[in-house]
């Protein structure tokens, strides 16, 4: 193997090698399988499934509509929860679980299956019926996980929100979807705090703002609500407590036989416009390739406890957190609260506490820890980890390198997993066993997914040289529509090249076949793992009645890998001042949630416009990266623009 941008190249340790579930020459077969024919590849995986009705066409694709195992039937709690219930996995713990004050739980798979079946049952007295959609806004409590397979139970499609989100944001997910039911919690624990998602939750719902709900159903997690209240004073749905919900008797409960395409859930993610889009995921083949990626790139181990770190509100909480594991019969292990709360051993307290076997967690949290040094982590035994994985953003080669040696002892592998919202589970990833990694790529397509790298005409790029990635062949997991906007769907991914699914990223591969991301090309910015359109960031900005224009944009930071810079105008004599800025990034607060908080806010007496009117970013981002404006600027309106701009930097 060569070795390119000099970057090392780590070789899996026989430590990992001697103890690992599969061996090299089992992925080769994999990958060999893979090659020969990628549909019956993808077809063979999903007969490890439990399907009630075995399907007889294995993929029909017409760009850009793919139907996998179309008329197979199944449930996807069948394979989650029953089998491993009903089997020998009964008393196999599903789900360990700590809060942040400390508080934990255990659930074993057949207690997991039946607080499932009561939920479920619940629901279905709320008149909840397969093709239902039911918006879930919780804190990272067992109860997240029980109300999504409750409503894949019944065929009701879940739509997570994040619980960082706000009332606004909120509001407009169950909205776009028409949720009937709401499940939430009164509140949840992060960083010491209590998040009072109940109050948001009603600020989100009052007044008849959500015509489309029926029933809120809350959690008593802080105890410190009265949530009965709370939501009395509009009488336009009616509310319970998750204790009220349960059906004690539901053991005979069965749940529902689904085509293979029926939408499991939608989940809302960022794009180019303002408004999010509900990318809508199917029931086989998102579990298909859930299941197989999960056991496949995390070499599932039947004594392995499994940690990834993200909240369920994003995709990775989804496919990772339940899905994928709770398929494959493994033990996951779920923290509510933040990573350094109370102090910067807390992940590392956990690993040791609960033998946690493999760790899944964003490039952010590693560059935080750093900054804490290693002998945070090296006061805690942490032999238990075999292997790490990271997603999310790319993964600079400083932080994967003091990854390796600081949290994996240099034995244990990392599997550097990128992957989307859209694209529903991994797609590109080592395996463990097989794929030597170079820090900062992630390396190779997992067996039955090629990806192509194109030119701006569409004809394939050379080595090394960057383009946009894209996918022409389908895959099980991947996204059937935007929900209630098809026509978005295929404008937002398979306008750009012919017959071929546009990611938004740009990525080179190098003389070894590796892909190295270059991030993305269309206006989404990555704070923290967390993925935001700079046009909704945009739009919260001219709430704020100061503002008169704003344009937004990311520079690079050393801990959250981007961070976001707002420049704005202002209504005539507005004084400029810390406060006033304060305000304006209190704004995107209110209107989107806290992670979306700018970073800088920049008073400008104007934004640079081309002659048709358009804001020049390119410009703007030079700026707050480079310090410098010296790129073309012909196209501008006002030239004088740059000086001014270059002065009040
Ligand atoms: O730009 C890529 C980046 O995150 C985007 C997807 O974000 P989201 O839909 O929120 O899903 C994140 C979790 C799967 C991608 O378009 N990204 C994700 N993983 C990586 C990555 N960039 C580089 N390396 C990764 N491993």
């Amino acid at each position: 193997m060569t070795l390119f941008d000099d970057t090392a190249t780590h070789l899996p340790s026989s430590h990992f090698i001697h103890g690992a579930a599969r061996d090299e020459a089992s992925i080769k077969k994999d990958r060999k399988a893979a090659d020969e024919n990628f549909v019956e590849f993808w077809a063979m995986q999903a007969k490890e499934l439990e399907w009630r009705t075995p399907w007889t066409t294995d993929c029909h694709f017409e760009a850009p509509r793919a139907k996998w195992f179309e008329d197979g039937r199944l449930n996807v709690t069948d394979s989650c929860l029953k089998r491993h219930a009903l089997g020998t996995n009964a008393n196999k713990r599903a789900i360990l679980w700590e809060g942040e004050p400390g508080d934990t739980r255990t659930l074993t798979y057949l207690e997991l299956y039946q607080e499932v079946q009561k939920a479920a049952l619940g629901l279905r007295k709320l008149g909840v019926e397969a093709g239902d959609r039911v918006a879930i806004y919780m804190p990272l409590v067992p109860e997240a996980i029980i109300a999504m397979q409750a409503c894949a139970f019944l065929g009701a499609t879940h739509s997570v929100v994040f619980g960082g989100f706000s009332s606004d944001s909120l509001r407009d997910r169950i909205n776009d979807a028409e949720c009937k039911v709401l499940i939430t919690a009164d509140g949840g624990y992060r960083k010491g705090r209590v998040i009072p998602l109940a109050s948001i939750a009603h600020e989100a719902t009052r007044d008849n703002c959500c015509p489309s709900l029926e029933n809120v159903v809350v959690l008593k997690r802080i105890g410190s609500v009265d949530e009965s209240n709370l939501f009395k004073d509009g009488g336009f749905f009616q509310t319970m407590s998750w204790a009220e919900l349960i059906v004690e008797d539901a053991h005979d409960f069965e749940a529902t036989s689904l085509e293979a395409e029926h939408p499991l859930f939608i989940l809302y993610t960022s794009g180019t416009t303002g408004k999010p889009k509900g990318v809508v995921h199917s029931t086989g083949g998102y579990l298909t390739q859930a299941a197989y990626t999960f056991r496949t790139v995390f070499d599932h181990r039947k004594d392995d406890i499994f940690w990834c770190s993200a909240d369920v509100g994003w995709v990775t909480g989804h496919s990772y957190l339940a899905y994928g594991p709770l398929a494959n019969g493994s033990t996951i292990f779920m923290y509510e609260g933040a990573p350094m709360t109370p102090d910067a051993g807390r992940f590392w307290s956990m690993i040791e506490k609960y033998h946690i076997s493999v760790f899944y967690t964003a490039p952010t949290a590693i560059r935080a820890f750093m900054k804490h040094g290693p002998e945070v982590p090296s006061n805690y035994d942490l032999s238990s980890l075999r292997l790490l994985g990271s997603v999310g953003e790319p993964i600079n080669p400083e932080a994967w390198e003091w990854y390796h040696e600081h949290i994996g002892s240099g034995r244990c592998p990392i599997v550097d997993t990128w992957w989307q919202t859209e694209t529903g589970a991994i797609m590109v990833s080592p395996l463990p066993s097989e794929t030597p990694t170079k820090p900062g790529s992630a390396t190779r397509e997992i067996p039955g997914i090629k990806l192509e790298i194109l030119r701006e005409d569409g004809s394939p790029a050379g080595e090394n040289e960057s383009g946009y990635l894209v996918s022409k062949q389908p895959w099980p997991s991947m996204m059937r529509t935007v929900w209630g906007d098809d026509e978005r769907f295929q404008k937002t991914y398979w306008s750009k090249f012919k017959g071929a699914y546009f990611t938004g990223d740009s990525a080179r591969r190098d003389s070894d076949g590796y892909i190295w991301i270059g991030g993305r090309v269309d206006d989404v910015v990555n704070v923290s793992g967390h993925r935001l359109g700079t046009m909704e960031i945009e739009s919260s900005l001219l709430n704020h009645p100061a503002v008169v224009e704003s344009a937004v944009v990311s520079r690079p930071d050393d801990l959250s890998g981007e961070a976001i810079v707002a420049f704005v105008t202002l209504q005539g004599s507005i004084p400029l001042d810390k406060k006033l800025s304060d305000e304006v990034k209190a704004q995107v607060t209110k209107d989107i949630g806290a992670f979306a908080r700018p970073a800088d806010v920049r008073f400008v007496e104007a934004l640079p416009k081309t002659r048709s009117g358009k804001i020049m970013r390119r410009l703007l981002r030079q700026l707050a990266r480079e310090g410098v404006i010296n790129g073309d600027i012909t196209s501008l309106e006002d030239k004088s623009i740059v000086t001014k701009l270059l002065a009040e930097r």
